[in-house]
């Protein structure tokens, strides 16, 4: 903990984080903003990490950070689980890359075929943005038509079709590179909102299909109404509408089967990444026969589909042995219950200390709301604001954020923005000394005058 600082939070920052700014300064005449995903950038520099074990990963300087980043929710299991790092370690010894069918990807699609409802045949990806490329591709050759719907706020991957309105301003669909014809294909819909689904689906017979993160855009910021997946099924069905649940964050995570086993509603078309890939890069798409059967050979239009990197070796290895281990349910009520934990406490703080923000969020996922004007959380999880999509859909003023990552890192936590999600190795300790550090980030942006 720093205690007792006068120093601005930024100076502590570089002063203790010497080695980062030097690796940074290197970076930036060969990457742009020196980072290479959006989601690392910090200023006036990241953290550059050297290992990782469980919940925790070392910087260069020697700091021991509790991370709430976990592989961008691909680790369930926390950083280098043992039984990951020997599978791979084994399959590395045999080959990484045969350039030809394999056992592993058997077993490993059988696993996905046993543990998400929808999976009645899968295909291999290299990439969560490929599973909803792919996915999206098979409904317009299903259905012949060409316009997807997707929701405000939600994430799919940076391929064109899916980009539009996946953060605020949410009122102005153009993405810049991405031509006007393909941002007309994309008809976007208000989540939490059944009845403005069904008039754009009556009103436009060119919807091949609905994507949508099944547990609320980037994991839960505008969480789904209890009973709104179940509408949307019969919705969809009652139009002719494909279903299609990107659970490249939500499969293996909200439980083995997914966001869709938790529910019990089961879409036409399921997209995964992440935790099926235990930590090593690919995706899949799985759903029904007669979707995926189009990337036969002899289909009457076959999906050409190659890749370099499907289903290779490695990751099969990974995924094997993660989607063992998560087939058990023991490490999503682990990372579930790690969240709920830091939420509650976190909401204990806010209110002790006397500070208008609030934590909240659903399954692993947590999320601090700032400049709060509703009632305290009386249970968890607990939906601020009844599920306001443009209440929820903001993200923090950025100077905000930044003295936020800045002041959690110098106290031991890298934090998602203000934000995070949790694994099977986050332990209470690990919560309580967030809880600790976020209380000491509160004093020292107070003292800067950042918060009241
Ligand atoms: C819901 C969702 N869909 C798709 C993607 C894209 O996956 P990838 O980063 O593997 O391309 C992500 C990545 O965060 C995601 O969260």
């Amino acid at each position: 903990m720093v205690k007792g600082q006068r120093k601005m939070i930024e100076q502590l920052y570089c002063e203790s984080f010497p080695r980062s700014r030097q690796l940074h300064e290197r970076a930036r005449k060969i990457f742009p903003d020196g980072v290479t995903h959006d989601n690392r950038y910090l200023q006036p520099f990241p953290p550059y990490v050297v290992r990782a074990t469980g919940s925790r990963k070392w910087d260069v300087d020697g700091h021991e950070l509790i991370d709430y980043f976990v592989g961008h929710g691909a680790l369930l299991l926390g950083h280098s689980h043992p039984q990951v790092v020997e599978a791979v370690q084994q399959q590395m010894a045999k080959g990484t890359h045969y350039g030809a069918c394999h056992e592993l990807e058997i077993e490993w699609g059988a696993r996905v075929q046993q543990l998400i409802p929808s999976a009645e045949m899968v295909r291999f990806t290299a990439s969560g943005t490929e599973a909803t490329l792919m996915a999206l591709r098979l409904c317009r050759m299903f259905t012949g038509k060409r316009k997807i719907a997707k929701f405000l706020g939600h994430f799919h991957g940076w391929h064109d079709q899916v980009m539009p309105a996946i953060e605020p301003p949410l009122d102005d669909p153009t993405v810049p590179g991405v031509p006007p014809s393909v941002i007309e294909n994309t008809v976007l819909l208000p989540p939490n909102d059944i009845a403005a689904v069904e008039r754009a689906l009556e009103a436009d017979k060119d919807i091949a299909c609905l994507i949508l993160e099944p547990t609320g855009g980037h994991f839960g910021r505008v969480p789904l109404r209890p009973g709104f997946l179940q509408d949307l099924r019969a919705v969809t069905a009652r139009h002719g509408v494909l279903l299609v649940f990107d659970e490249v964050i939500t499969g293996f995570r909200v439980s083995p089967g997914g966001a869709q086993a938790h529910y019990g509603v089961t879409p036409d078309l399921t997209t995964l990444a992440k935790i099926l890939c235990g930590g090593l890069p690919g995706g899949a798409v799985a759903g029904r026969r007669d979707l995926i059967e189009q990337l036969q050979f002899g289909a009457k239009k076959k999906m050409r589909h190659p890749g370099t990197f499907n289903a290779n070796p490695l990751s099969a290895a990974a995924g094997i042995t993660t989607l063992d281990l998560v087939s058990t349910g023991e490490p999503n009520r682990q990372a579930n219950e790690a969240a709920a934990a830091l939420r509650r406490q976190l909401n204990a703080l806010f209110e002790r200390e006397g500070i208008n923000w609030v934590a909240y969020g659903e399954f692993s996922r947590w999320w601090i709301l700032t400049d709060y004007n509703g009632p305290r959380p009386d249970a968890d999880p607990f939906i601020p604001y009844d599920y306001d999509l443009h209440r929820l859909e903001v993200q923090p003023p950025a100077p905000l954020v930044r003295a936020f990552r800045q002041a959690m890192l110098l106290n031991g936590v890298d934090s998602t923005g203000m934000s995070g999600m949790t694994c099977a190795a986050h332990t209470p300790d690990d919560i309580a000394q967030t809880v600790a550090a976020v209380k000491e980030t509160i004093r020292m942006m107070r003292a800067e005058g950042l918060v009241q």
